[in-house]
Parts: structure tokens; C-alpha cells; sequence
């Protein structure tokens, strides 16, 4: 029997901190085993904001060194601008996708909203208000059946089950199956800095821990990291929860309920317990290091390995995008 499909992408931007490794990567890497599993490094949709060429083809090929260092294999891993069917199914999906749909997507607002507040030329592109298009064609040209991310995507894939609907219709033909979101029970993680937002890296170095820092720094961050202030109630405050998180999505349950029931009756002392998470996370990301280096020794050959993939893995777009252009009238 066939396996179902699935497809993610990820923006080449900032370092694998510990939010995305457990929120996301860690959940890709075991998927790869029940599905026919396709990873893209998202190149396209990282130019629609204002970057640096240079700096971005240094952050998609260390992304993809981390991604392999994670457990991803790399048969599963490609890069979207080698595979520039996506921004030609992405044409023809666009002139099937309203104005208006795309003005209601909140991450075309926000993300509008954060560089008119943030530079001075207020270059809004074109390009950010068509991103969820190209990312419809991301899953749609391999008819995937799951899209595993992370709740803040849902708009985008109602959106992309639109396009599909729509573009079924046009051609009269039950083309493009609408694809699922995939939400796995993965672990949000917070800033160690301000545990009421989110671990990302934008924040800056203080608020996420870098999977790939070097073991004193991750130590010495979480000794560091927000707990309460000595107040302690019969709920935990966000850092404290956090680290209880932590602990729990680096597989230490026994640990964890021993430490939880310290807390509750009083006599948990942050500095050991602080001790015991930097423990449990150096113990995790120590073999994920370890295979980083060794892939920087090879990297010449890692990535030919990873144009031989997307090279695979185009043939597989260029079937839909003939078979698209043959229904649509094109070509
Ligand atoms: N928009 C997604 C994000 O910001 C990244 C993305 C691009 C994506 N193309 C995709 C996710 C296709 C899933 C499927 O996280």
C-alpha cells in the first residue's frame, strides 16, 4: 500500500533553538518512519521579507546541516529554488486566489504592520502578500495529504484547500485533494528570558537556547532562565512551567513527576532543579552535536546529497505541473 504523504517547509532564518527543535524538527524526524515525508528549506518565501543574499544562502545550507544533524534524512530534504516548479504552479494558483482572500490572511497583516513600524522605506513586497500562495503550491504540487505545523499555519491551509476547491473547479476535474493539517502533540517551548512569549530567535540571544551552543552556554542559560519570585503558589508561573516543559519533551518523566511533586509540596530548590534541566538537555542535544560535526567534515558531499535530492524530488513537481498546464489550457 501507498504511504500518505506529507510535506513541511521552514524559513532559513535564525538558528535551531530549542522551541523549533521540539515544537517542530523532533516531530519531522519521527514521521519520516509512517510517511512518505518531504522537508523543504523555504529559499522563496524567505526573500519576500528584507534580506541579505549573502547571509541567506549561508542560513538555508546550515539549516539543512542542522536539519541532517537532527535525524532528517536527506532523500527527504530539499531546497525550494531548486525546484522553481513551485513558483510556476504558484502563478497559475494566484490567478485562482482572490484579492480579498489574501488580504484577510493575518500574517500578511502583521508581518506589513512589523516593517512599516520597522524601517524606514516601508517596503511592503508584493511578495508577502502572495506568500501563502507559493506555499499552497509548496504542498499542493506533491498532493500531499498531511501538512505537519504549527497552529499559527491554519489560515494558510484552509486557504490552500480553497485554492484546491477553486482550481477544481475551473478545470471541472477532482485534481488536487484537499489537504490536513497536522498537529501533533508537540511541545511549545518559551523564552528562558520572558516565558510568557514564545522561544523564537528574532527576540535575541538571551530569550532561546541554540541546539547547537556549546554545552557551558546552554548550562549557564538555563541557570539564568526566569522561574518566580519566591511566591509560590499552587499554580506554577510561566518560567517555572517552562522548565517543567523542558523537562518533560526531553523524555525525563521520572524526573519530572519526582520534581513536580517536590514543587508542590514546597521543598524544590531552583538551583538543583535547574541543574537537572540543563542535564537532561545537554544529554539531548550532545548526539545532535556530535553528528553536526561530522557533517561539517563532510559537507562537500552533504550537499551534493541534498541537490541529488531536490534533483528527485523536482521530477516529482514537473509530473503535476505537466498535468496541471495540460487541464488548465497551458503550454
Ligand atoms: N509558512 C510556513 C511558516 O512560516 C513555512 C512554509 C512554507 C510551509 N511553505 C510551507 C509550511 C508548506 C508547511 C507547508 O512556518
Amino acid at each position: 500500500m501507498n504511504r500518505k504523504k506529507i510535506l513541511s517547509g521552514i524559513q532559513p532564518t535564525g538558528h535551531l533553538h530549542l522551541g523549533r527543535y521540539f515544537g517542530a524538527v523532533e516531530n519531522w524526524v519521527k514521521l519520516q518512519s509512517e510517511y512518505d515525508s518531504i522537508y523543504c528549506v523555504v529559499d522563496y518565501h524567505a526573500i519576500t521579507m528584507p534580506y541579505n543574499p549573502i547571509k541567506l544562502k549561508e542560513n538555508v545550507w546550515e539549516l539543512i546541516y542542522n536539519l541532517l544533524a537532527c535525524g532528517i534524512h536527506a532523500e527527504n530534504l530539499f531546497i525550494q529554488s531548486k525546484v522553481p516548479e513551485h513558483t510556476e504552479l504558484a502563478w497559475i494558483l494566484g490567478c485562482m486566489c482572490s484579492y480579498g482572500e489574501l488580504s484577510r490572511m493575518t500574517q500578511f497583516k502583521d508581518k506589513s504592520e512589523q516593517i512599516k513600524d520597522k524601517s524606514k522605506d516601508s517596503f511592503v513586497s508584493s511578495g508577502i502578500f502572495t506568500y501563502p500562495v507559493l506555499q499552497a503550491a509548496d504542498i499542493l504540487i506533491y498532493k500531499a495529504d498531511f501538512v505537519p505545523v504549527g497552529k499559527d499555519q491554519d489560515q494558510h491551509l484552509e486557504l490552500t484547500r480553497n485554492i484546491a476547491q477553486k482550481f477544481n473547479s475551473v478545470v471541472g476535474k477532482e485534481y488536487f485533494k484537499a489537504p490536513e493539517g497536522m498537529y501533533s502533540s508537540t511541545s511549545k517551548i518559551m523564552s528562558t528570558a520572558d516565558p510568557t512569549k514564545k522561544m523564537s530567535a528574532s527576540m535575541g540571544d538571551k530569550h532561546n537556547i541554540n541546539v547547537f551552543a556549546p554545552i557551558d552556554q546552554i548550562r549557564k542559560q538555563i541557570r539564568s532562565a526566569v522561574t518566580d519570585a519566591g511566591e509560590r503558589s499552587d499554580r506554577l508561573s510561566p518560567g517555572v512551567e517552562n522548565l517543567f516543559m523542558i523537562l518533560k519533551a526531553c523524555n525525563s518523566i521520572e524526573e519530572y513527576n519526582l520534581l513536580l511533586n517536590e514543587y508542590k509540596n514546597g521543598t524544590l530548590q531552583y538551583g538543583r532543579f535547574k541543574d537537572i534541566i540543563a542535564d537532561a538537555v545537554i544529554e539531548r542535544v550532545t548526539p545532535i552535536q556530535n553528528n553536526k560535526a561530522e557533517i561539517l567534515k563532510n559537507s562537500k558531499e552533504v550537499k551534493e546529497s541534498i541537490k541529488r535530492s531536490s534533483a528527485i524530488i523536482r521530477e516529482r513537481a514537473s509530473q503535476t505541473i505537466s498535468e496541471v498546464k495540460a487541464l488548465t489550457g497551458l503550454g
